[in-house]
């Protein structure tokens, strides 16, 4: 697998943007993310599409803040599964746009009519009445196809904060805990290899909603396998999909393995409402 950016130098400058310039995506630079969403391929069967699309810059779609002119959604079945891939895939994309200098940030509680009134896309208007109090698409594994996560794609706005203010928000937006803390046995901290060390690492360092960092690692087959999910039961009070998030963290892994010139074998399967991400060496 030929990964077209450097993966630990935009894992580690990558953080979420939530202040953009009103101004488009360079042509050249539009016409590279939609080259790589053209050729995007993953070892793993998918239904996920990127749609691109516009927006005016209001605070309507992401109530935070204004929305960028070019903006990406990722629409899949809403299973567990298919929401997981969602995270993987999506990933891929956000990381190769922090490669073309542009910043991203995901998105799960966007207003959903504003977003089918900039980008229809929905099969039913029930769909439109099952997202939680109008943000994000629903509660649960619902009907059809439709908008998981969206994300801004533009160029950052300082908005001439000041240094020291950059430099806490910067530190605070990218505390991720440690390698120990995230082995389901803590014990086999001691027999992981370098590369796999070095994989894990980069998974830790993924984006979560709320940062949560929700995912467990643990090892089969003498360690050459390393799973990615969450804990049987896990919830947020906030967050709805965190299989979302465990899809992202699956692809820091791979990515890792990668980066260390491994071909690794991908799997996901559900177990007790989890998406388990085995990547294989
Ligand atoms: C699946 C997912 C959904 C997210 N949803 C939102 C959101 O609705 N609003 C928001 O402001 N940030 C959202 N975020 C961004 C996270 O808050 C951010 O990734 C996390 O705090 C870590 O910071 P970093 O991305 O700068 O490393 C989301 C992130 C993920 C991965």
């Amino acid at each position: 697998m030929i990964i077209s950016f450097p993966i630990k130098s935009n894992i580690d400058s990558r953080r979420s943007a939530r202040s953009y310039k009103m101004i488009s995506v360079e042509k050249v630079v539009m016409e590279s993310i939609q080259d790589f969403v053209k050729s995007l391929s993953v070892p793993f069967d998918h239904n996920v599409e990127i749609k691109f699309f516009n927006a005016n810059a209001t605070k309507t779609l992401y109530t935070n803040m204004l929305s960028p002119p070019d903006n990406i959604a990722f629409v899949a079945e809403t299973d567990i599964i298919s929401i997981s891939k969602v995270g993987f895939i999506g990933e891929l994309l956000i990381l190769f746009a922090q490669s073309k200098g542009l910043s991203t940030c995901w998105y799960g509680h966007y207003k959903l009519s504003e977003l089918e009134s900039l980008m229809p896309h929905l099969q039913s208007t029930d769909q439109l009445k099952e997202s939680n109090m109008g943000y994000g698409y629903s509660k649960g594994v619902t009907t059809g196809r439709r908008v998981i996560c969206i994300t801004p794609l533009g160029y950052y706005e300082d908005g001439g904060l000041r240094l020291v203010d950059r430099i806490t928000k910067k530190t605070s937006s990218f505390k991720r805990k440690d390698i120990k803390d995230l082995l389901e046995n803590p014990n086999d901290y001691d027999k992981l290899s370098d590369d796999v060390l070095y994989a894990l690492d980069l998974g830790r360092k993924a984006p979560s909603a709320a940062n949560s960092q929700m995912w467990k690692f643990a090892f089969e087959n003498s360690f050459k396998t390393i799973t990615v999910a969450m804990t049987v039961g896990y919830k947020h009070f906030k967050w709805e999909h965190p299989n979302v998030d465990i899809g992202i963290c699956a692809c820091h892994v791979w990515l890792g393995l990668i980066d260390k010139g491994y071909n690794p074998s991908v799997t996901v399967s559900e177990d007790s409402g989890r998406a388990i991400w085995k990547i294989s060496i």
